[in-house]
């Protein structure tokens, strides 16, 4: 796979970062995933976007314009020949001579680093039309977590959590209602009514959300905004979640309990289709 590090395309194992990079040493960065379909990148914008406030809230400049950066993100798609999959981008504060909590003084370049990972078939049905389980657990990440950092310590726990527990994947509960998913948002369905949590510091303002809502509305489906708990989801006719990797997923059993037939929902498959086809 080739890479790309820093201004250079290179061969992964050529790619070369400082052991006092801040990424490695402090979670001192912020990173994007994107995905391929059809070779095609999707909703750059909406990323870009996100990614410029992650950096802002952080006190980063954006080390050039989002127009390179799409560049960037072609170019690797290409040189990489990925059909389905993503790319992955990470931004952090970069190497200073030394470690020292105190961030580096201005003008210490930022270390950028892109690459793809291909995933056949992950804008097929073959998984959609299995669907997740989950688990809950507490939600014990920090309160800033509308910013897309590299601090992933605890959903990477969480998914350990879902996988010792036989699942797929854990739903995070903060003062009894549902944040997000380890690495994804959470929805319920109730009748024609999508329920997801409000935005705020509690989650991270998904993509694939935004688009799924604007599908939804389109769809005459009615959408809330607003946080639900682990027992109304588990009484919903429906469960699903977004993500960038994951599209729209549906939910069939949180903690045990099936939830409506145990299949994947009508409406959670249908705003699947509606997305993948839009994204052709
Ligand atoms: N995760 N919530 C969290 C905590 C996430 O990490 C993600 C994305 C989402 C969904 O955001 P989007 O629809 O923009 O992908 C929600 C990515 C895919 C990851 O960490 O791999």
């Amino acid at each position: 796979r080739t890479v790309y590090v820093n201004g250079e395309y290179v061969a992964e194992n050529d790619a070369k970062i400082s052991v006092f990079d801040r990424g490695f040493l402090m979670a001192d960065g912020v990173y994007e995933v994107t995905s391929v379909i059809d070779g095609k990148i999707l909703d750059f914008e909406g990323h870009v976007l996100r990614l410029e406030r992650s950096l802002a809230e952080l006190g980063m400049p954006m080390p050039m314009p989002a127009d390179d950066l799409l560049a960037i993100h072609r170019e690797l798609v290409s040189l990489n020949a990925v059909d389905e999959g993503a790319v992955y981008l990470q931004i952090t504060r970069g190497a200073p001579a030394d470690r020292d909590f105190a961030f580096p003084p201005e003008g210490t370049p930022q270390t950028v680093v892109l690459f793809t990972q291909s995933k056949p078939g992950l804008a097929g049905d073959a998984a959609a039309s299995k669907g997740i389980k989950v688990i809950s657990i507490p939600d014990i990440r920090w309160g800033r977590r509308d910013i897309k950092t590299v601090q992933l310590l605890y959903p990477s726990m969480g998914k350990m959590m879902a996988k010792a527990a036989g699942v797929d994947d854990a739903w995070m509960v903060e003062d009894g209602m549902v944040t997000e998913g380890t690495s994804n948002n959470a929805y319920i369905v109730r009748g024609n009514t999508i329920i997801t949590r409000h935005l705020g510091n509690e989650i991270l303002s998904g993509i694939t959300r935004a688009a799924v809502l604007r599908f939804a509305r389109e769809a005459q489906m009615t959408v809330e905004e607003r946080s639900f708990s682990i027992e109304e989801a588990q009484t919903a006719d429906e469960a699903f979640i977004t993500s960038a990797t994951t599209f729209v997923m549906p939910v069939t059993e949180i903690d045990g309990v099936q939830i409506g037939s145990g299949s994947p929902g009508p409406l959670a498959l249908r705003l699947r289709e509606i997305y993948v086809d839009e994204s052709r």
